[in-house]
């Protein structure tokens, strides 16, 4: 093990290697800033440390330069060579602890600040933020969907509350960054609430992984997760009145029209289930014969053997049902499904009903979730407990869906 002659050291730099910083060019900056030293044999004088996430991830990549107390923001390598000689320039400046230090004390001196500053301060009302989070799409479209849908929720919402939307992956905030929205507008309580339809990885791990990895970084926040949408009664209303618009009769008898409802689909025995709960649901409310179910990927049955158990089982009309919230790539493929179907059986009518979308009962059940995650009645906080358990037992390692 190699030990250090510390005896001649001036300069401690610690180089962020967080999922963040690393992401945005931290192994380059590493390096040249070591190569400096290197160059100008300053190795005696300054020690170099990577160090994990420095919760100043927009500010990438973070060097922190002791015992000055300087935080860069270093965007390439050149700054990285300029924070060796010292000569970076004020707007890659984040903060310098010296002189924060020698303001604070000249403002205590002009203030007379007094213990009931405190005091003052812990009295205040918390502000409270509400983030959304969204499942984020590469189709800037379903992006900009959930962003309206919020702006439109946020109508329903109590000016008090600070609301933002975030994203867990392909879209921008993420839910780090989102946190940091909400940190930086001065909440000093998060209720993260996901816009999920189903309890499965994103909800059980990803969005916990993220809450907990903000925690360590903002010990003065509190955070509160919300509840998936789930099996809720407002959904099953969804898809009746997405059915209602295609024309299909709610109250009449259908031997011959199948209902074929749609789902992501995924890894999760759970999900997968509950999915199959809800369009079990949806066939109790009508009187027709044939509901059937089927996903866009990961798990059976696909959308083409569904299709095939419908015309097996006598259907001349095919109402394709998508169990989605918003648009994206997944819609846009139903959607050519949907028609490829339609040319390959001519005697079999196809109709793809509408997505969630901006459903006014779609924004109940957000409230709803909302409601329950500010009384604390989620059960987002047994999510955070059972990730908790899962962490140690598994491990995780924090990092980035974008
Ligand atoms: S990863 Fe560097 S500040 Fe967060």
């Amino acid at each position: 093990m190699t030990t250090w002659n510390l005896s001649g050291m001036q300069r401690h730099l610690l180089i962020c290697n967080g999922s963040t910083c690393m992401g945005a060019g931290g192994e380059e900056i590493t390096q040249s800033i070591r190569q400096e030293i290197k160059r100008q044999q300053l190795d005696p004088l300054i020690h170099t440390s990577r160090t994990r996430c420095n919760g100043r991830c927009k500010d990438k990549c973070v060097v922190i330069d002791y015992p000055k107390g300087n935080w860069y923001s270093v965007p390439n390598t050149e700054i990285a060579k300029q924070i060796v000689n010292e000569a970076v320039k004020p707007e890659h400046y984040i903060y310098k602890v010296e002189e924060a230090q020698l303001q604070q004390i000249n403002t205590e001196r002009f203030r007379g600040v007094s213990k009931n500053t405190d005091k003052r301060k812990s009295n205040q009302v918390k502000k409270k933020a509400i983030l959304f989070v969204g499942h984020g799409s590469k189709f800037e479209q379903g992006n900009e969907e959930v962003r309206q849908f919020i702006q439109q929720l946020k109508r329903r919402i109590k000016d008090s509350l600070l609301v933002e939307t975030c994203f867990l992956e392909f879209a921008r905030p993420n839910i780090e960054e989102g946190i940091e929205i909400c940190v930086e507008k001065g909440a000093d309580e998060v209720y993260v609430i996901p816009i999920i339809l189903l309890h499965a990885g994103h909800s059980k791990l990803h969005i916990p992984a993220e809450i907990e990895h903000a925690k360590e970084h903002f010990p003065d926040v509190t955070f509160t997760y919300g509840q998936t949408i789930g099996i809720h009664e407002a959904i099953i209303d969804i898809l009746l009145h997405r059915l209602s618009e295609v024309g299909f009769d709610l109250t009449a008898k259908h031997e011959e029209i199948a209902i074929l409802c749609i789902a992501r689909g995924g890894s999760d025995p759970g999900a997968n289930s509950d999915f199959y709960k809800i369009t079990r649901l949806l066939w109790e409310k009508l009187d027709v014969k044939i509901v059937e179910s089927a996903f866009m990927g990961v798990t059976k049955p696909s959308v083409p053997e569904g299709i095939e158990r419908c015309l097996k089982l006598g259907a001349k009309k095919v109402i394709v049902l998508p169990y989605f919230l918003f648009s994206g790539i997944l819609m846009n493929r139903m959607q050519k499904m949907t028609a490829d179907f339609s040319d390959k059986h001519s005697d079999v009518s196809f109709e793809l009903a509408k997505y969630f979308g901006y459903h006014s009962k779609l924004q109940d059940v957000l409230l709803e979730r909302m409601q329950q995650a500010l009384d604390g009645t989620s059960t987002g906080l047994q999510d955070l407990e059972n990730f908790r358990k899962y962490a140690q037992e598994h491990g995780y390692e924090h990092h980035h869906h974008h």
